[in-house]
This record gives structure tokens, sequence and C-alpha cells, in this order.
């Protein structure tokens, strides 16, 4: 590990660099770029759940005035076998759930392609299907080896004998990802050279992915993603909408094509959060110390492709316990793939511990505050190795300060301002330092004494444009004005996703090593076109240190006494999360992630009608996300944390931690408003009256 910063630019409020061109308009997003004479692709979805195509009828849309093609399993290329069952993209005539892609209309304009995709007629066969979770998985047989549960200690025994025990079940509904741009794509085949621009987390995993499904060699793919509209996780893996995309514009040679997901689209096909059924088996002894933990947790994958939502995962790092059982089961539905949503496994898991420990501590007649800080630990209760650093404690003190928490009354129901029952909560946060290997940069001197940043990043809104350019500038000892950054493009040195929070952990440390290696080889007088590269090597320290931001939730809720319509006028974060490289954009990750917890934990809700298999609410109209009246006074902070261990910025991720935790402290004060413990999410009016 190399040594950290010397900080000038790092930790300063910079303004984004890429903000006036996206408030202006002039930033061009991946369906923006303007490419010569396009055609446009609507796509044409599975109206059953389960069965098979039997024949699909065509001519109509063929006639539509501006169809250029119309393409189907029947006539679509074939792509390779890459073992990723959702990206098989028109290559049978099976259908895993509804909503799948059987087909795609290319045209001159969208609104032809769109109006020939309704006229195409299809035939199916239909199966019998099973999409509800239910505890014990619903109608088909759990996934074959759920994995063995991890075990310590006599979890039944100490249950069995001590004096303070919760046992509690928690559910989650389907959660939908929904950016401000949702999934788009242009393509553009010339030869058997690929060109696409695509709304991504990583143009990288994009660029492999169409070279392995399309035969092609690396060097004939290249992917852009100059300006992404958010992603939450959604276009942090591949998703079918590109491979159809592809595959239509190799049925119409010599033209580009462009797709752009509607919003009823994004509920079938950008992964979604699997709905959660967990229960949570918590005992503590005389002292007020966790001496169980059981979590069992189910959830659904799709059938066509397996993905595990972790939601034990933090569980296993967050309070010691010297008896554990952690239990992951996952039921095969017929139902679209599940995916990252912000903070998959941590958001989840976490609403159910830190609701568990809520109840806990009330059972133990402890304060929830002091009941986390009582259970504080400075090792690592999985693998026993000590935090790099952990100022949960530090945390849940600060925020109990700027919140007025010594104002509670522990009794539940015991404040009323007007009609409206008011009470506060907490909970704790916790997200890991990852770590992926394998992203590299490069610094080049130009002739106008400015230098090159090169790295095949992608800032998807999050401020990454602007902190690696802090990051670059502090570490070649220059102004930041002296930096320009290349990032969103397959061309450049090979990046790891923007996903699990991770991008300036990875992205950072290749800037630094690089900037490193410039000024090793080059000097502080460099000429025109001296250039070094730098590259992510593997965190020794990672051996000896268990890395992990955490934070403290607070939240005041009131529930109305006659409507039990719910409100969360104020909402405190207190993060550390290591070194803040951009006190702005931090702050904007943080209350961003926040925002999204009140969704949750107020309104999120995908309803799936069992008869049909489809999302009844597939729109704005009807599945609720936090509007600007539903948000209140929301503030993020953060306590000093150095931390020499996790990478040389002394950062650890911020991305999703603000998410984690939230909903948890928001339904805790619902319960303190009211005395009513509602474990289902969301916290609809329907349930406190
Ligand atoms: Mo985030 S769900 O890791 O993109």
């Amino acid at each position: 590990m190399i040594g950290l910063l010397r900080t000038r630019a790092v930790g300063a409020g910079i303004e984004r660099l890429d903000g006036r061109a996206k408030v202006t308009g002039a930033a061009t997003y991946a369906y923006d770029q303007p490419v010569e004479h396009p055609a446009y692709v609507a796509p044409v979805l599975s109206a059953i759940t389960r069965g098979r195509v039997v024949a699909v009828e065509t001519g109509a849309a063929e006639n539509v005035e501006g169809v250029l093609a119309v393409v189907t399993a029947a006539t679509a290329v074939r792509t390779a076998d890459i073992g990723d069952g959702e990206l098989d993209v028109l290559q049978g005539d099976e259908i895993a759930f509804r909503g799948q892609l059987i087909g795609a209309v290319v045209a001159e304009t969208p609104e032809a392609a769109r109006q020939a995709a309704g006229l195409i007629e299809v035939a199916y066969e239909e199966w019998p299907h099973e999409v509800e979770l239910r505890e014990g998985g619903g109608g088909p047989p759990p996934i074959p080896d759920p994995g063995e549960d991890d075990v310590r200690g006599d979890v039944d025994g100490a249950f069995a004998s001590a004096p303070f025990t919760i046992d509690a079940t928690y559910t989650t509904p389907p959660e939908y990802n929904n950016p401000m741009e949702p999934l788009t794509t242009v393509a553009v085949w010339e030869g058997d050279g690929l060109t696409v621009y695509e709304s991504t987390q990583s143009v990288h995993a994009v660029r492999e992915t169409l070279a392995q499904l399309f035969g092609l060699d690396l060097e004939r793919v290249r992917v852009m993603a100059p300006h992404v509209g958010g992603g939450f996780g959604s276009k942090g893996t591949v998703h079918a909408h590109l491979v159809l995309a592809v595959l239509a514009a190799r049925a119409v040679p010599g033209r580009p094509v462009k797709l752009a997901l509607t919003r009823r689209h994004m509920f079938a096909l950008a992964g979604y959060r699997t709905p959660t059924l967990q229960r949570l088996r918590l005992a503590a002894g005389a002292d007020g110390r966790i001496t169980v933990i059981d979590h069992e947790a189910w959830e659904q994958s799709s059938r066509v492709k397996e993905f595990v939502e972790q939601c034990t995962t933090p569980v296993r790092n967050m309070y010691p316990a010297a008896n554990r059982r952690l239990a992951q089961r996952m039921a095969a539905l017929d139902v679209p793939v599940t995916s990252w949503m912000r903070a998959p496994g941590e958001c989840p898991g976490m609403y159910a511990l830190e609701s568990a420990i809520d109840e806990l501590a009330e059972t133990c007649g402890i304060d929830p505050v002091e009941f986390r800080i009582r259970n504080d630990t400075a090792v690592d209760p999985d693998s026993g190795k000590p935090f790099s650093s952990r100022n949960l404690a530090a945390c849940l003190r600060e925020g109990a300060r700027r919140f007025g928490w010594a104002d509670r009354d522990p009794l539940p129901a015991s404040r009323r301002e007007g009609g409206w029952q008011v009470g506060v909560g907490v909970a704790g946060s916790i997200y890991p330092v990852i770590g992926f290997p394998g992203s590299a940069a490069v610094v080049r001197f130009g002739a106008d004494g400015r230098y090159r940043v090169l790295i095949g990043a992608v800032d998807l809104g999050t401020g990454a444009w602007t902190a690696l350019t802090q990051i670059a500038a502090d570490a070649l000892r220059v102004p930041v004005g002296r930096v320009d950054l290349h990032i969103g493009d397959s061309s450049l040195p090979w990046a790891s996703v923007a996903g699990g929070s991770s991008g300036t952990t990875c992205w950072g440390t290749a800037i630094v090593e690089a900037a490193k290696a410039f000024r090793d080889q080059h000097g502080t007088d460099p000429a025109e076109g001296d250039e070094a590269r730098g590259e992510v090597r593997e965190n020794t320290a990672r051996e000896q240190y268990a890395m992990h931001a955490f934070g403290a939730q607070f939240a005041e809720v009131r529930v109305n006494g006659t409507t039990g319509e719910v409100r969360v006028p104020r909402m405190l974060g207190v993060f550390a999360a290591g070194r803040i490289i951009n006190a702005r954009t931090a702050r904007s990750q943080f209350i961003g992630g926040m925002s999204m917890g009140v969704s949750m934990a107020l309104h999120e809700q995908g309803v799936r009608d069992p008869r049909f298999g489809h999302i009844v609410n597939q729109d704005f109209a009807e599945y609720h996300i936090a509007a600007n009246a539903d948000i209140g006074a929301i503030e993020a902070v953060w306590v000093d944390e150095e931390d020499p261990h996790v990478n040389p910025m002394g950062s650890k991720g911020i991305g999703e931690i603000g998410i984690v935790g939230a909903a948890a402290a928001i339904a805790n004060a619902a319960y303190h408003a009211t005395g009513v413990r509602v474990r289902d999410l969301p916290l609809t009016a329907d349930r406190f009256v």
C-alpha cells in the first residue's frame, strides 16, 4: 500500500465538472448520440408468464409504413450460450416470465416501430406458473443446494435459556429500479465491428459480454457511455434489451438502431429487488449483550438466471453473538430476473436486523442507541480480524446529540401534536469496502501543459468525474484545472464496474498508481507525450483487517391519528466512511440513498397478480416513489475517520450506505410514535388505523 495523498483538492466540495453540461442539456446520454440515419427499435414482450411461443403473425406489422424489419426467434441471428439465461434473447420459443422479450420491430420512427409492435399477433401454449414467494418457497421446490447454513455455537439452546428474546418475521416487497434515464442502447454494426452507446455502469463489462455473445474479437467491439442518468444497479449488469438492440441492428444492415425502454418495460427488463421474508430470532443476556442471532431469509430468483440478494451478509459483520445461524433460502419462480438495486443484500437485510434490534432493545429495557453502542465491537464478528476502522459508536453518539435524542420519552405513543402521533427512531448502517482487482489508468502529458487521465470508468451520476479529477490532481500535485479526465469509453484502460460502491476505491487507486509512476518516470517537468500506467494491485492489508463503512440513521415520523398517513419530517444520517473526497457530491450520495430509504419505507411496492404474472402497477402513477413533498429535512454529516488501510485515498464507498438502515429507522420511529409495530414494508396508512 502506498502512502496517503497530501491533500489539496481532495475533500473540497467543488462543483460537478459535468454539472453545467447536464443542466443545460448539452450532455449527450447514450440515446442522444447523433448517429447517421438511425432506425428505431420497439420491443415485443411476452403476454404470458410461462409456456411457449407457437406462432407469430407479423404481416400486419410489416405493412405499417416505415417498418424496416421484424425480428423474432425465427429470424434472429444465433448468439453464443455464455451461461447467462437472461441474455439468451430470441434464441428459443420458451417463455420463463411475463414481459420476456420475444421480438422487435425496427422502423424509421419510434412511433411506427411501436405501432407495428402492437400489431404482432402471438399464439402461445400456456403452462402453469408460480410467481408468489411464500415461506417455504411457494409452489415449486426451492433452488437445489441453497448452500450450507452458517452456524456457530448452540443457537436453539442459547435462545431457550436467554432472559430476553424476540422472534419476528419482517417482509419487504419487490422494489423496482427506476433511474431518471431508463435503459437505452444505440447499436451500430460496421462489417463485423460493433459500436454501442449504452447507458451502463460498466463499458468494459458490456464490451466483453457482447464480444462473447456475438463471437467477436474484443478489438472489434467498442462501448461508450459518456453521460449516464443514474443506475442504482440496474445498469451494473448486462440486460436483455442490449442484446435485442444488437440483434435488431443486424437485421437492418447499414443502419444504426436506437432503443429506449419505457417505464413499463423497466419493470420486466431492468432487474429489481426480490421480495424478502426474513425471520429473526435474537436473544440478549441480562447485561444487554446479544447472545443469539438467528436470521433466515427467503427470497425469489427467476428460472432463467439465479441471483441471490445477500440479506444475511451484513449480519455477519454488524454485532457479535456467540451463537449465530444465517440461512439464505431461494425459491425459483416464473418471474423476471432479480438483480442489483442499491445495496443489494445490505438494504433489506439491515431493514430486518435493525428493526429486530430495536425490538430487542425495548425488551431489554435499554435505550436503542445505548443498546447498539453496548454491542459494538472493534473486531469483525465474522472473520475475527480487527476492523481497519469502525466508528459506529461515534456515529450513534454524534447523531443522538445532533438529533436531540435525549428528549425522547422511551414510552411509545407518548407524544401527540395536534392530530399527529410523533416518534423518533434510530438504526445502524454498514457497507463493505469492496475492492475489485484489475482497474488501470494512464496519465499522459500534452503540449498544452495539461494532464490527460485515461480510465474506462463510468460516472453514473454519482460525481465520479469530479472526485477522480480531484484525486488525480492531488496525486500529480497539480491544480484540478490542469487535469482532463477521460472516462466512459471501452477503448480506455480497463476499469471495474461502477457498482458495490467501489468506483472511487478501485479507479482512484489506479489513478494514484499511474500518477506515481508518471512522476517516477518523468519527474515534475515532463515533455509532450510522456505517459505512465498504473494498476490496482491486491491490497494486502485485507489479510489483516476487515473493511467496512458504518453509519447511524435517525428519523422523526408523524402518523396521523385519523387517517394513518405517515410522514417523515426530519432525518439525519451520520456516516463514518473514511476520507470524504468531495464534500458536495458525497452529501448528495448520502441524502440520495436516505431519500430512497424513505421511498422504501413509505411507498415502494410492486404488486404482481398471481393469476397472470404481471406487475399491476408498472408505472409512476401506481408505483410510488418519494417525491419532493415526501422528503422533509434530510441532513447527512460524517465523522472524521483516518483509515490508512483501505486505499491510498483513505476513502470508503458512499454510494449505497445511505439507503442501508434508513427504512428501519423510519419503521422504528413509526412504532415509537404509535405503539404499533409494522413488520411489513411499506408503512402504508392502513397499517396504523
Ligand atoms: Mo450498486 S446496486 O452496486 O450498482
